[in-house]
């Protein structure tokens, strides 16, 4: 097939939905030309395409496979790399926050980035902070585009070279893993895509990625057992259970809720089926037996062998043109503020707003409180500390709490505080009797989002996806309005004011 050069020159690798089907493609057909070209003895034909040029591995969680690979890759391609694996030896100990961390790897002149954090969201949040591109090496239980794309190349191989109409099972940990997500998503650019998936509920599709999926085509099946899986796909695809994200689970716990759904000879020997696995396998848990993982006719290793012409092939497109940023120091302006606040309109005479203000001439009142959350939001303010007058108040009759605090402002450190507490307040700010500025604040609701982490300093701040849908911009979770209070009008001009899609900072 005739390639039209894409140009992917200082683009970040946030999410596989960032990208469309022709891209994907793009980089499948230009692995299969590294992976040719290796095949055939010319592995040194792009040893000196990048000279000069040079990777920050950034891994704050533990990996063997994509920081190797990505390592791997810069060097076969000319470049150097240097970075650091685990937070130990880092001033990341010393409570230093991404944010600093970012911009130190700028300030030391890399081209590009690789990073892996345990926090959803973390590597948008370091993407908008960077003036060089950054790759996401896997961001908490959110996503792992490359690791999608190397998927998704092997299926290319193993597929006569085209993604449509594939039949894949999914299989073992599909709810805190995020390679699950990212391959599944990554097939949704694909026509006639079928995923058929068997799990305990536990472990099973998160609920928000069904819904995704079949908006975007998919079909997803839940089948009851593995075997109903294999006995109607090409590939299955196992996965590890993610004990690293499961509080409260031990591993005991998990072996039990796997054991109907680990992969054994039993499994295997009447189906026609390609396994595939990202890798690591728990030695422990083994959701593989061992004597299918060391069966000649899988091909785990080569997946993973995959992902190597996969990175050097992306990293080659990212890389090729000159695209020398000269670092500035400063941080986008745009960074500094969120646009999550609901702008309530406040009427003249408004009943609710003379009653909470009776008592108040300059101050705050934060209403609409979950019942019962106005003593934590004291505590987690630490207004009684601070001697500011504060009157919490539990209205139990008409199911709210209110708080009055004659504090003359809120910073974005205890905004979030209080949305953290009671999701979605009312906050408004009084002067002189009159109440000045009304709105409500949006708080990401996953709680392993990186807007969720008070010392990062992340505003909070959504993007329009389709009619209706806002997600947050760093991990990409859908957002459903529930305040009760704000108009429909008020709601839909808010909507309406989010960007449409991510725009790079
Ligand atoms: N598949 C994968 O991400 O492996 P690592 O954790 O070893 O990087």
């Amino acid at each position: 097939m005739e390639m039209t050069d894409i140009n992917f020159t200082n683009r970040d690798i946030i999410s596989i939905t960032d990208f469309t089907r022709e891209e994907i493609l793009y980089l499948c057909q230009k692995a299969k030309m590294m992976y040719d070209l290796e095949k055939s003895g010319q592995r040194y034909k792009f040893a000196n395409e990048l000279q000069n040029r040079s990777m920050a591995y950034l891994f704050f969680e533990p990996s063997t496979r994509t920081k190797t690979s990505h390592i791997t890759a810069m060097r076969e391609l000319g470049g150097m790399s240097d970075g650091f694996s685990g937070i130990e030896g880092t001033a990341v100990k010393k409570k230093e926050t991404i944010r600093d961390t970012i911009m130190m790897v700028c300030a030391n002149w890399f081209d590009v980035i690789v990073m892996r954090h345990p926090v959803d969201g973390s590597v948008q949040w370091a993407a908008d902070v960077a003036s060089i591109p950054v790759i996401n090496g896997g961001d908490g239980k959110n996503e792992h585009p490359t690791q999608a794309l190397l998927d998704v190349f092997t299926l290319f191989l193993l597929n006569n070279e085209t993604l449509d109409n594939i039949n894949v099972g999914l299989g073992g940990d599909l709810s805190h893993g995020r390679t699950i997500r990212s391959l599944s998503l990554a097939l949704s650019h694909f026509n006639g895509v079928t995923i058929r998936w068997a799990a305990e509920d536990f472990l099973g599709m998160p609920d928000d990625l069904t819904p995704l999926l079949e908006s975007r085509g998919v079909t997803v099946v839940r089948e009851k057992t593995v075997e109903d899986v294999m006995a109607k796909v090409q590939f299955y695809y196992m996965t590890r259970p993610q004990l690293e994200r499961m509080q409260g689970m031990s591993q005991e716990d998990i072996v039990k809720m796997m054991q109907k759904y680990r992969i054994n000879l039993n499994k295997v020997k009447d189906h026609d089926v390609k396994l595939m696995h990202p890798l690591p396998v728990n030695s422990e848990v083994a959701e593989i037996d061992y004597r299918v993982y060391f069966d000649k006719s899988q091909g785990f290793f080569q997946q993973a062998e995959n992902g190597l012409f996969l990175r050097k092939a992306l990293l080659y497109e990212m890389l090729k043109h000159e695209g020398y940023i000269q670092f500035n120091g400063k941080l986008s302006p745009v960074l500094e503020h969120g646009n999550n606040r609901l702008i309530r309109k406040s009427k003249k005479n408004d009943k609710e707003g003379k009653r909470f203000i009776d008592n108040i001439a300059n101050g705050i009142v934060v209403d609409h409180l979950k019942p019962g959350t106005e003593q934590k939001i004291v505590v987690g303010l630490d207004l009684i500390n601070r001697g500011t007058g504060i009157i919490p108040a539990n209205l139990p009759n008409i199911g709210k709490s209110i708080l009055k605090t004659d504090l003359t402002e809120f910073n974005e450190r205890e905004h979030k505080i209080v949305a953290e507490i009671s999701p979605e307040p009312t906050i408004n700010y009084i002067r002189e009797g009159k109440i000045v500025d009304k709105f409500v604040y949006f708080l990401c609701r996953n709680s392993n989002c990186v807007t969720r982490v008070i010392n990062e300093d992340v505003p909070p701040r959504f993007y329009r996806d389709g009619e209706g849908v806002m997600r947050c911009r760093f991990c990409r979770k859908s957002y459903n309005i529930l305040n009760k209070k704000a108009s429909e009008e008020e709601k839909q001009e808010f909507l309406q004011s989010l960007p449409q899609g991510i725009d790079p900072v």
